[in-house]
């Protein structure tokens, strides 16, 4: 999502006539598109950041921005502007009006400080259809498109839905004109990105309509999805992976913890049961498909109980790869406010256990599939 936002910008600013450069010692301005899923993304941007010192123009962008709102400006006073995920489209005229500022002021380099952040003032609404249909993508022939923007789940340790606002649903044929000019540039592959695809719906299109829609398209070669959902995954997808020929043949299904209790905590609104019942659908009807997950060990009151559960449940799951998470508190979360949060090192542990077993399982279905190949 946020490499798809780092484009989103980048093509916005190429748009008002700003070029961007190949390396940051070129460049007169530097924006940070940020993550505040794990506090170690955060830090990574803190401590980034701390070595461009003074001469650059430098902006917070993306969940962190809207996280640390105004307070930003204090943990870093070299930060001139301050943009949340939902108000990228202003980045352009913020960044002419510092400009323009630093341009008259006497002092130069006294530029204003600015600030944009009204997630919860969008009242569901999404973000400018027009910031979609720019003309910057990363890669020659692969494109990510979003087919919906935020998230309304409230996973207990998740941030996302403080960040990125309610989840709202882009139209079915601005996703599809967006799919049409990236192929016009010689695009032939294409990942449609929502925080919980499988909910997607626009009036009578719902996930597996729109689905059948993309396979349509002359000019797209392979396409895949991410990320679904336990709670809204299901058949009718599974068939659509299986039927469509353009669609990749796999699925990104995350688990998070294998022990029903720390699901409920959670709030993932399923059980183990129904997880194990759901990939046993997928694997009867997309035959030899792919399977990955994500698993957070260490969620608080985590205990070596819960955890064997979850290491249980990889092994009886057989994913393809899994990525595992040490779990991280974010303020203001449900879980951040949970006691027995497990000390560092032992989530260090396992993190490490699970890893561990996961290489092996992954090791040992990719050397069968060689065997099975020769
Ligand atoms: N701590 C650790 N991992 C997290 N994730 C989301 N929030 C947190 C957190 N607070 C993980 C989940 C999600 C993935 C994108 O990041 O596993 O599926
Ligand atoms: Fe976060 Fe849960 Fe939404 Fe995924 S579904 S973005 S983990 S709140």
């Amino acid at each position: 999502m946020n490499v798809r936002d780092s484009e989103v910008i980048c093509g916005l600013l190429q748009k008002a006539g700003y070029r961007i450069s190949v390396t940051d010692q070129d460049a007169d301005v530097i924006i940070f598109n940020t993550c505040s899923v794990r506090k170690h993304a955060e830090d990574r941007v803190w401590s980034l950041m701390g070595s461009y010192k003074g001469s650059k123009i430098i902006g917070l962008v993306g969940c962190m921005a809207q996280n640390y709102k105004e307070q930003a400006f204090t943990r870093d006073a070299n930060i001139s502007f301050v943009v949340g995920p939902q108000d990228i489209d202003k980045i352009p005229k913020m960044l002419g009006k510092i400009l323009e500022t630093r341009g008259q002021s006497p002092n130069n380099g006294d530029s204003p400080r600015l600030l944009e952040r009204k997630i919860w003032e969008t009242e569901g609404k999404l973000r400018p259809e027009e910031i979609y249909h720019t003309d910057f993508y990363q890669d020659t022939n692969h494109a990510y498109v979003v087919i919906s923007e935020g998230c309304s789940n409230f996973c207990s340790y998740c941030v996302v839905p403080y960040v990125r606002g309610p989840l709202r649903h882009r139209k079915h044929q601005d996703i599809l004109i967006e799919i049409r000019e990236a192929i016009a540039r010689g695009i032939t592959k294409v990942t449609l990105l929502g925080q919980n695809v499988n909910a997607y719906q626009d009036n009578q299109v719902n996930f597996t309509k729109l689905l059948g829609q993309v396979n349509a398209l002359e000019g797209i070669k392979e396409f895949d999805f991410f990320t679904s959902h336990p709670k809204d995954a299901g058949v009718d997808s599974f068939k659509a992976i299986r039927d469509l020929d353009k669609l990749a043949k796999r699925l990104h299904l995350p688990l998070q913890s294998g022990a029903d209790r720390i699901l409920k905590s959670m709030n993932r609104g399923y059980a183990v049961k129904d997880y194990l019942a759901l990939i046993d659908s997928y694997r009867k009807i997309v035959k030899g498909g792919r399977l990955t997950t994500d698993i957070i060990v260490g969620f608080p009151t985590e205990t070596d109980q819960d955890f064997k559960e979850t290491c249980a449940l990889v092994k009886k799951a057989r994913f393809n790869a899994a990525y595992i998470f040490k779990y991280s508190s974010r303020p203001g979360t449900e879980a951040a406010k949970m006691a027995d949060e497990l000390k560092p090192g032992d989530k260090e542990k396992r993190h490490k256990k699970i890893l561990d077993l996961q290489r092996g399982i992954s090791k040992e279905i990719r050397s069968r599939q060689t065997d099975a190949k020769n």
